[in-house]
């Protein structure tokens, strides 16, 4: 690569305006690091007269990004649009069809697209580098791909959503609802302030895990459907129910070989207490990864934000201007297989069940009746009343019972007109 090299920004939000600043504050840093001075040479974004933290120098301003690839010499491009398809997918593909390195911090797009995208950097011998991706400014990416290399994984799993991890966190601390939690979280800008679903309902989080899983298996992206629930149903009372029970409930990605088969998926879990995932708490993130021969391997740090997400992109950028100049998921897309996944309907797990009834004689045989006939056994069973209400919660926690019977007895018990709404389920991990 040139001495001087070419930089652009496509994306000037919250990452794009923190980007920036460090590029130029760090300018002299990178240059003693990598040799290479560093120039931004382009800059993109919607509307040119929104306020932003910095002037912009108009002379180098595109409203149209695809212009950039045109009218300048660019080296390395930053995506930091954030859409899964649109202006985001096709930057990115142009940049790299003209042999521009790419960065991005796009879980969306890599998700999604990231093995198209891969073949096209791969061929063009330049690097797309995503580290910012997954768990924000932890270096999980690179530690995989270069840290634990010849290692065997087969499990990796984690706290993925700062989001969810700082609701549940709060609820818990505030002995708040979780609509209250939610507002809070809003307000210190830690969950989106239109629509903060994607983070809630665990979509985030699986984006994560595809990227996680094809890295730690060299395989390509799975296009299947995974188990994704978010905790938009967790409520105050369960997380003190199991707080008594010496668990806490944390939102995990998993995603591990099972048989030779990929497992993938997102949801509640309730974690004992005294387990080192228990206890990251607010909008700190974890990844644990299993490998042999390294064992187990810990990982935490902030997940998201801006400077945690430029750190990682940042260190995308020194890689690059290093010469370090790879596979984006670690080997060739031609050895990336493509790996059957697990049968959800055969996955075995203790269940916490939580049913909201009326207070009435026979309903609790009613629901311990459904269980018995679905084969799942009671390892515990609190029942709490409201007696002002005429209502009860009734909590179960289950023996290893399989997601097929699970499925079959919640289903059977949609008709039962003493409970009140849709049983939470939370799962044991
Ligand atoms: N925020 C975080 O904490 C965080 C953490 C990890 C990863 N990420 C990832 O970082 C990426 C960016 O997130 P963000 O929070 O910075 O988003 P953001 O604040 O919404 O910024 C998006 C930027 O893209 C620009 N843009 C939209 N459409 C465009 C187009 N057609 N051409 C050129 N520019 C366009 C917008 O322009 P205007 O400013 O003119 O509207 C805005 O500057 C996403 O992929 C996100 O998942 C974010």
């Amino acid at each position: 690569m040139k001495q001087k090299v070419n930089i652009a920004i496509v994306g000037l939000g919250q990452i794009g305006n923190y980007l920036f600043n460090e590029l130029r504050l760090k300018k002299k840093d990178i240059e003693i690091k990598t040799g290479k001075k560093i120039n931004i040479a382009a800059l993109s974004a919607k509307n040119i007269n929104k306020k932003r933290k910095f002037k912009i120098n108009k002379a180098i301003f595109f409203k149209n990004p695809l212009e950039i690839i045109k009218k300048k010499n660019i080296d390395v491009l930053f995506e930091v649009i954030g859409q899964s398809d649109g202006m985001s997918k096709k930057i990115v593909e142009l940049a790299l069809k003209n042999k521009i390195h790419v960065i991005t911090p796009n879980k969306a797009l890599i998700a999604k697209h990231g093995d198209y995208l891969s073949n096209i950097a791969e061929r063009n011998k330049v690097n797309l580098e995503f580290e910012a991706s997954v768990a924000g400014g932890i270096p999980i990416l690179r530690t995989i791909k270069e840290g634990v290399a010849t290692n065997k994984i087969n499990k990796v799993y984690g706290i993925l959503n700062g989001t969810c991890n700082y609701i549940l966190s709060e609820m818990e601390n505030s002995k708040d609802s979780f609509k209250n939690v939610l507002k809070k979280a809003q307000k210190l800008g830690y969950a989106e302030p239109g629509n903060p679903k994607l983070d809630l309902n665990g979509y985030d989080a699986l984006a994560k895990i595809k990227i996680l899983s094809s890295l730690s298996f060299n395989k390509s992206i799975s296009k299947k459907k995974c188990l994704m629930e978010g905790i938009e149903n967790i409520e105050f009372k369960d997380i003190e129910i199991a707080n008594q029970l010496n668990f806490r409930i944390k939102l995990l990605g998993i995603t591990d070989l099972v048989n030779n088969k990929l497992f993938e998926r997102v949801h509640p879990c309730l974690v004992k207490k005294d387990s080192y995932i228990a206890n990251v708490s607010g909008v700190m993130n974890a990844v644990i990864l299993h490998g042999n021969p390294i064992g187990e391997s810990v990982l935490q740090g902030e997940g998201a934000g801006p400077g945690p997400t430029s750190s990682a992109l940042m260190s995308d950028l020194l890689s690059i201007l290093r010469g370090n100049i790879k596979f984006p998921f670690g080997i060739s897309g031609k050895k990336r297989k493509s790996i059957l996944s697990y049968d959800l309907r055969k996955y075995s797990n203790s269940l916490y069940l939580r049913f909201e009834v009326n207070d009435k004689p026979g309903v609790l045989s009613q629901i311990t009746r459904s269980l018995a006939i679905c084969n799942i056994s009671i390892e515990r069973l609190i029942q709490i009343p409201d007696h002002k209400n005429k209502k009860a919660s009734i909590i179960i926690i289950t023996h290893r019972t399989n997601e097929l019977n699970a499925n079959k007895c919640l289903k059977s018990l949609k008709i039962n007109r003493n409970i009140l709404k849709i049983p939470t389920r939370i799962r044991l991990f």
